[in-house]
């Protein structure tokens, strides 16, 4: 049982849908306006939590640190704001960009949480 790494996968399957459903979208309408929005989604949605997901698979004891969960709880809801206030930011929301800020510093501090975590069960692996 690994509910992190599943949650992860389950996560980065919907990011996909999600990504892939705008990229038609724009080839279709010939409107690639929101391009960081479907790039964002597919790299920080699918392509990260994909890889995320297996590693917590590679390194299951990881996966039950409070920093493993520190990094799922605080990027899963910052990364979904995130994409919501992109959206919004390009649609010429342009006071939501502080905001914006924020959520993308609290990716950045999960990404971080990640990283020491991989430091850390790779060596304990050597
Ligand atoms: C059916 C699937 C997809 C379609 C139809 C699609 C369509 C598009 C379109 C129309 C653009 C805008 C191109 C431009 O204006 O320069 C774009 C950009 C981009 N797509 Fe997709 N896409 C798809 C899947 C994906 C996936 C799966 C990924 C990543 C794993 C991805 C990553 C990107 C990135 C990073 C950019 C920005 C590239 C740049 O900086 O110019 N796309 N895509
Ligand atoms: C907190 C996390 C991140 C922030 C705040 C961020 C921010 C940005 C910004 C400001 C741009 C320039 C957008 C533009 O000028 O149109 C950009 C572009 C890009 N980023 Fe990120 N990024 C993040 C994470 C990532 C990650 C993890 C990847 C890849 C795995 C990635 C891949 C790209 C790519 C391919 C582009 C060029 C396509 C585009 O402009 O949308 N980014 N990012």
């Amino acid at each position: 049982m690994n509910k992190l790494s599943n949650w992860f996968l389950r996560m980065a399957a919907l990011y996909l849908i999600l990504g892939v459903s705008l990229g038609l979208f724009m080839a279709a309408s010939h409107d690639h306006s929101m391009f960081p929005v479907h790039a964002h989604l597919n790299l920080l949605g699918w392509v990260s939590m994909s890889l995320f997901g297996l590693f917590y698979r590679a390194f299951p004891q990881a996966a039950q640190t409070g920093l493993a969960k520190a990094h799922f709880w605080i990027y899963v809801p910052a990364h979904f704001l995130q994409m919501v206030f992109l959206t919004l930011l390009f649609r010429g929301n342009t006071q939501i960009e502080p905001v914006l800020g924020v959520v993308s510093s609290l990716v950045g501090l999960a990404v971080l949480c990640f990283a020491i975590t991989v430091w850390k069960s790779t060596r304990l692996a050597d």
